[in-house]
């Protein structure tokens, strides 16, 4: 959450800066700002609302600014303090000589608020991000030295940060600096860059290094030095970036989430190249080091994840306990770290994110990591900080996910617990060949059975059409799709603002039925298998109650249409596999539904991609 970024070299720094920006919309976008050192001094360009809100202002002083080849940027989700002009970063103190930008939450910030004001300091803003500033500049006024400055500042903060720092009085220097937070400097010829992730700078170079929490860097064009808080020079590793610059591009498609509704095919051939090659041969997983002993001696895993990765760990506990006989808990990332956990050396601990930032799953794994867990990470991010606290890293190849409703990455999710599931239980030994080779076989034929759901929307269409003015939902089912309907209701939620809420089917009855009326649609998962019947029942139970039904089914019953209003058909698949044809239509269904409503599909309101504050 936030995006900042920074620029010292030869080339005007205003351009590289709203180009960074661009690329890192994904973590937040209510408002956005620059500081560009001109000429020495440094001025402020901020807007409230969309990027483009702060390019439009930029653009009336462009021949003023574009001389200057350094600055910072940073786009904002806001934490402390209403999404307005005045909250958006860059701060600064009461001279106007620092500017800082700063991605995370200062958790003192309101003691040290306190003890500036009493000092003399000014407040603009809400922000928790202001008391940096007006810190850096106090001990700038004792030191005269920015990174001294810096390194004083940060030993009295508590909380995660991400910070860049320049001043008006050190023309050709910035200091940035990071604990629990995403930071990444890259190194040109003559320039250097600073940001919270790759996207940002990958246009202009592949050389790059990761800060650790508490190292200070301080860049000047030619030059790059780090040191730990305790002062000590350190050497960092420098990466060649495994990325290729993204061409971010909707390919046509009106929203980049309805592109990655239709790569969800493709997603699924990525994830199983080279790990699943044939149905008579064992599943590769080589990043999974977790020894063959310990993996058949395992009696408990937990997973952690948040959001859409929570729906996904759903799923892959049913399919780990019932293909592996192994325990598995799973829970929030956010309530599992704000308890006594059971954790010890005998137990798995997943973590699964598609950024590989989310702070509180990163709280989780670092807490069971402590406790001696072996920590394998499932993330869309193999950079991330996530991944680089994992001792097996199962990376899900779905590509770049703009859209901020995760859809492409909860599929390959989905795969990656295929994959791990089947892998351990061949481990094991404890299903029959026969079996495995069915579900494999499955798999194989999958993105045919994807691109034929994907082909065939006109169901969907006319279902969101003739539902999109409803203002509650109710989503059911049973079994492995009980977290399919979560995160269809999710899904819809998102990007829609409509309430939408998922229930286990047979729970419908303990309460919930209450609300149900003609004002409340009921939309049943209804796949064939264990449960078909049960959810059918409960379904009956709804529609008795007046409720408007919608099935997501691969059965050609005829007699459906007796209950269900609207009927979407998926082709037959195996329950096992159910949840990855069941949540395309979901995924459609909201989008169609947020599309004809006119919302903001890919930015929907008061959300970010990358959670890194808890
Ligand atoms: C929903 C969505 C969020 C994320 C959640 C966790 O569409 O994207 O619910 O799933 O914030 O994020 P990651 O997976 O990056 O840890």
């Amino acid at each position: 959450m936030c995006g900042i970024v920074g620029y010292i070299g030869k080339s005007s720094a205003v351009d590289v800066l709203l180009d960074g920006l661009t690329s890192l919309e994904y973590r937040g976008y209510d408002s956005a700002g620059i500081a560009i050192n001109v000429d020495g001094h440094v001025d402020l360009y901020k807007a409230k609302g969309k990027l483009q809100n702060l390019k439009l202002i930029v653009d009336k002083s462009r021949e003023h600014i574009e001389r200057s080849t350094i600055g910072i940027g940073h786009i904002r989700w806001a934490t402390h303090g209403a999404p307005t002009t005045v909250n958006a970063h860059p701060h600064s103190c009461n001279c106007g000589r620092v500017a800082v930008v700063h991605n995370g939450i200062i958790e003192t910030y309101k003691e040290l608020r306190e003890k500036l004001e009493s000092e003399g300091c000014n407040f603009r803003s809400q922000t928790d991000t202001e008391t940096v500033a007006h810190l850096v500049a106090s001990k700038f006024a004792q030191t005269q030295d920015l990174t001294e400055a810096v390194r004083l500042a940060t030993l009295e903060i508590e909380g995660a940060y991400a910070l860049c720092v320049i001043h008006q009085d050190v023309k050709n220097t910035i200091v940035a600096t990071r604990r629990n937070a995403p930071l990444i400097i890259g190194i040109g010829q003559g320039e250097h860059y600073v940001a919270s992730d790759v996207p940002a700078i990958i246009q202009y170079t592949k050389k790059a290094l990761y800060l650790d929490d508490n190292q200070i860097a301080t860049l000047t064009p030619d030059t790059l030095d780090i040191i730990d808080i305790n002062n000590n020079p350190v050497v960092q590793k420098v990466e060649v970036l495994p990325w290729e610059p993204v061409a971010l591009s909707k390919m046509g498609y009106k929203h980049y989430m309805l592109k990655e509704i239709h790569e969800q095919p493709d997603v699924v051939r990525n994830v199983l190249s080279g790990k699943l090659k044939a149905i008579d041969e064992q599943i590769n997983l080589s990043e999974v080091t977790l020894d063959r002993e310990k993996i058949r001696g395992l009696n408990r895993i937990q997973i952690v994840a948040c959001g859409t990765s929570l729906h996904a760990a759903m799923v892959g506990k049913y399919l780990i306990e019932q293909f592996c006989e192994i325990a598995v808990d799973v829970e929030a990332s956010s309530e599992y770290i704000y308890r006594k956990t059971i954790t010890d050396e005998n137990t798995l601990v997943i973590g699964v994110s598609q950024s590989g930032e989310t702070a509180d799953t990163i709280t989780a794994v670092r807490l069971a990591k402590k406790k001696g867990s072996h920590i394998l990470i499932v993330t869309n991010r193999p950079d991330s900080t996530m991944a680089r606290e994992a001792d097996s890293l199962v990376p899900v190849n779905a590509g770049i996910e703009v859209s901020v409703a995760a859809t492409k990455s909860f599929m390959a999710q989905l795969l990656s617990f295929y994959l791990l599931a089947i892998y351990m239980a061949e481990i094991k030994g404890l299903m029959k060949k026969e079996e495995l080779e069915k579900i494999k076989h499955e798999l194989i034929v999958l993105p045919q059975k994807l691109e034929e759901i994907l082909t065939n929307t006109e169901d969907i269409k006319a279902c969101a059409r003739k539902f999109s003015s409803f203002k509650d939902f109710v989503f059911i089912a049973r079994g492995i799709n009980f977290p399919t309907a979560l995160e269809g209701a999710l899904k819809l939620k998102e990007i829609s603002y409509i309430n939408a809420t998922g229930y286990s089917a047979g729970e419908l009855k303990h309460g919930p039925i209450a609300m149900l009326d003609e004002t409340m649609p009921v939309l049943a998962i209804l796949m064939s298998g264990t449960v078909y019947e049960k959810i059918l029942s409960n379904a009956e139970e709804a529609k008795a109650r007046n409720a408007r039904m919608i099935a997501i089914t691969d059965s050609t019953d005829e007699k459906l249409g007796n209950i269900f209003e609207c009927i979407i058909r998926v082709p037959h698949i195996d329950e096992l596999l159910s949840p990855i044809a069941a949540i395309i239509p979901l995924q459609l269904l909201a989008y169609y539904i947020a599309e004809f409503l006119g919302k903001d599909v890919d930015q929907p309101r008061n959300l970010a991609k990358s959670v890194t504050v808890e």
